[in-house]
């Protein structure tokens, strides 16, 4: 099932990792790459010093490609000059105006991924020099830019760009999703929800018993509900106790929010999350978890097992070339 994704990037299956802030660890990103997918790092949540040693520590645990993501959103020079340095050749870039990153990262010799919620944005992406565009559906776990749903854009994606590989995200979290997406044209997955279910990923236990638990009909989409720390950035996560207090009082903007600034738990540094806060229920996370931003897209109604990320992988892989033969 090779595609013009996997000549590009040199893997040999159309699967990518989403990059998943703090819960894409380095092992769960070394596993997909080491399983013939392309693991992506999300590593724009961490300072200079522990970003590069993310880096070694993926390098010391594959020889495969990965690529690293970084949030235009919060664009840091010093992130990517660390990338830069480090030799990583496959840039993601999300969420906002990327500035002179995607000029500086070919002039090193890297590929760019560029994220899109819309065709128009998929082509301006790709007269920037994108190598590539996520066109990242609405279905989708953590923070979704656009409203328009995977099977929708995606063709009108593929339309817009030419020869550009499109990469599909939102809602694909088994073979008959790749299957589907490869049939609207794009040259490969991006699944981030289906991979929190990974042996390797860091997922607080709670958050993981929810997501096993869920049923596709459990997410919201919300604009600004979990808007501290990252503000207009809308997103998909479980439904919970904050969702529900805060849909019961009206939707009300911060400052005046039921619970607002209840400290609902602590990061191993001691730093403290917030209700209404964006943050991820990684697996060192003490406290009230139920109540923080469990982000998960309408897929997780098909994730059912804790898997290694292999073996995710293969499944994928196997039953997308089941369905693509029992179509022949
Ligand atoms: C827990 C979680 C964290 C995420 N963090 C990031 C991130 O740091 N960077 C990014 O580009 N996308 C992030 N996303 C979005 C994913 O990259 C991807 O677009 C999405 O998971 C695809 O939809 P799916 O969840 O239905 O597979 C995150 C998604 C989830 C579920």
């Amino acid at each position: 099932m090779a595609t013009d994704f996997c000549r590009l990037f040199s893997v040999k299956h159309p699967v990518v990792l989403a990059p998943m802030g703090r819960v894409g660890t380095p092992e769960l990103v070394a596993a997909v790459s080491n399983a013939g997918g392309l693991g992506l790092a999300p590593l724009w949540v961490y300072g200079p010093d522990k970003l590069r040693s993310e880096v070694r520590r993926i390098r010391d645990l594959t020889d495969k490609p990965f690529g690293v993501n970084l949030n235009m959103d919060f664009r840091n020079d010093d992130q990517l000059d660390i990338c830069l340095d480090e030799g990583v050749d496959i840039l993601s870039l999300f969420w906002g105006d990327t500035g002179d990153f995607v000029g500086r990262a070919k002039a090193a010799g890297a590929k760019v991924i560029i994220t899109a919620s819309t065709a128009a944005d998929a082509t301006e992406a790709v007269a920037l020099g994108a190598d590539a565009i996520c066109a990242q559906g609405w279905e989708a776990g953590g923070h979704v830019e656009g409203t328009v749903s995977t099977m929708a854009l995606v063709p009108a994606v593929v339309d817009a760009v030419g020869d550009v590989p499109v990469i599909a995200a939102g809602g694909i979290a088994d073979g008959r999703g790749l299957a589907a997406v490869l049939a609207l044209g794009a040259s490969a997955a991006w699944i981030g929800t289906r991979f929190l279910s990974a042996k390797e990923a860091s997922v607080h236990p709670e958050y993981l018993a929810r997501l096993l638990a869920a049923t596709e009909n459990d997410t919201g989409h919300y604009d600004n509900l979990y808007d501290i720390d990252w503000p207009n950035a809308p997103h998909r996560t479980l439904k919970n106790s904050t969702s529900a207090m805060w849909e019961a009082a009206g939707k009300p903007p911060l400052g005046q929010r039921p619970g607002e600034g209840d400290m609902l738990a602590r990061r191993p540094d001691g730093g403290e999350v917030f209700r209404y806060e964006s943050a991820s229920p990684y697996a060192e996370l003490k406290g009230e978890i139920e109540a923080v931003s469990m982000w998960s897209g309408q897929g997780v109604g098909l994730v059912r097992e804790v898997q290694p990320a292999a073996e995710i992988v293969r499944e994928i892989v196997e039953e997308a070339g089941a369905v693509i033969r029992s179509l022949r």
